[in-house]
């Protein structure tokens, strides 16, 4: 393998990170001034905040590094003199990909730098082969999003899917919370609309027209998202069927040309006929086993069933620390390839569920936020790249496939 090359912001008192940022296997380059950050930051990967001078703040120069198109993706390492979690956040936010605080130890760093230049490494191996597919209702596009395993984020992923979208095109897109009960989309963005789906299927005039929608029962979000808010927890209404889950979301793609739907968990006539209504499928799954046989047998069903659906976009939602399993082992394991890795990252998630504000809302240069970015770029056919031909890796190679 090419050697880690590290780009290092530092004064002299960097010296003793020096030891173990040059080690053999790594290359070092170590600028003092933030200017020239910019310049040498090309081509490396992995870029170490160390000594920042004032007046920039060491969060204004996470931002700084964002903000550079050819550095946006380079992961970043901060270090940081204060160990509030605030300031954790702050960095966070404003970019960085990992935070130590002082004083460092040799082992730890060498140990982070090693993970965050893994995780790049193994980003850049991902070449999703979307092809851009012409809508099924022209100027419209419906995206289901949807996971055969429950609680692998994909109210998470529908929520900042729909913020992305919405950044590009605000108040032209629905958000439908199609869960069966207790959908929580509402919560998630701080909603508390009076009407919701479950009151929505009791209005059949409602439904299909898009002024009593977009007037009625779609409640804005700052962020430039229409929502249909789920069915409460209480309600004792049964799963809706599916020709009326149908009828809801052409009701509100006739209102709204973008629909963002989170289908939740249970396979049912709902989820069906939502996934027959879509353009795009988006599948979400954790990198572990039982997550992952779930989308295969999903994915078998879904051949089984006819091949009416559009072609899954797969999306990897990083809810653990630690990484296991590669791109590569997910893809064999699923026999199809991954769009996207959405990272891991506590703070800002616990963060977002407490105040109701969406990682891509509150903290828009987070690298998850900008992994929600490109998805809804991959999605909407931005910079559609080419499929991608170079051999499978081979490691769990049938796994999960019959005999
Ligand atoms: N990449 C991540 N890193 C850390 N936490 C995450 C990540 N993705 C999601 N979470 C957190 O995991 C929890 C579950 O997420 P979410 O509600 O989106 O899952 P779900 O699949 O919709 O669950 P359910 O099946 O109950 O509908 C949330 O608290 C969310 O903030
Ligand atoms: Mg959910």
């Amino acid at each position: 393998m090419a050697d880690t090359k590290i780009l290092l912001l530092g004064d002299a008192s960097s010296d003793p990170l020096v030891k173990v940022l040059g080690r053999p296997g790594r290359s070092l380059t170590r600028v003092e001034d933030p200017e020239q950050l910019a310049k040498a930051g090309v081509d490396h990967d992995v870029i170490v905040l160390d000594a920042v001078p004032p007046p920039r703040s060491l969060a204004d120069m996470c931002r700084e590094v964002r903000a550079v198109p050819a550095l946006s993706e380079v992961p970043v390492l901060a270090i940081s003199s204060t160990d509030e979690v605030e300031e954790r956040i702050r960095l966070l936010e404003a970019g960085a990909d990992d935070v130590m605080i002082r004083p460092i130890d040799d082992r730890e760093l060498d140990a982070r730098v090693e993970a965050l230049d893994l995780r790049h490494r193994r980003a850049k191996e991902l070449h999703p082969s979307t092809l851009v597919s012409t809508t099924r209702r022209p100027g419209r596009r419906m995206v289901a999003v949807y996971s055969p395993k429950g609680g692998v984020g994909t109210t998470t992923v529908s929520v900042n899917l729909a913020l992305a979208i919405a950044a590009r095109t605000p108040d032209q897109i629905a958000l439908v919370d199609l869960t069966p009960m207790g959908g929580n989309v509402a919560t998630c963005l701080d909603l508390r609309p009076k009407l919701t789906i479950a009151d929505l299927i009791r209005d059949s005039q409602g439904m299909v027209s898009p002024e009593i929608l977009k007037t009625t029962y779609l409640a804005r979000h700052e962020g430039g998202v229409l929502v249909l808010a789920g069915s409460p927890a209480t309600t004792t209404h049964p799963l809706m069927p599916g020709d009326e889950a149908s009828r809801i979301v052409e009701g509100v793609i006739s209102a709204v040309p973008t629909v963002v739907v989170d289908l939740g968990s249970h396979l049912d006539d709902r989820v069906m006929a939502a996934l027959d209504a879509a353009d795009d499928i988006v599948i979400v799954v954790t990198p572990d086993f039982p997550a992952l046989k779930a989308v295969h047998s999903f994915f078998e069903y879904l051949g089984e069933a006819g091949g009416k659906t559009s072609e899954p976009t797969v999306v990897v939602n990083e809810m653990y620390a630690l990484q296991t399993l590669t791109p590569g082992d997910i893809e064999t394991a699923l026999g199809r390839r991954v769009a996207i890795r959405i990272p891991y990252d506590p703070l800002l998630y616990l963060r977002a569920a407490n105040q109701g504000t969406p990682v891509f809302a509150s903290a828009p240069t987070s690298q998850p936020a900008r992994r929600y970015d490109q998805l809804a770029g991959i999605l909407l056919g931005e910079d559609a790249p080419g499929s991608a031909t170079e051999p499978r890796r081979r490691g769990l190679a049938g796994i999960f496939g019959r005999g």
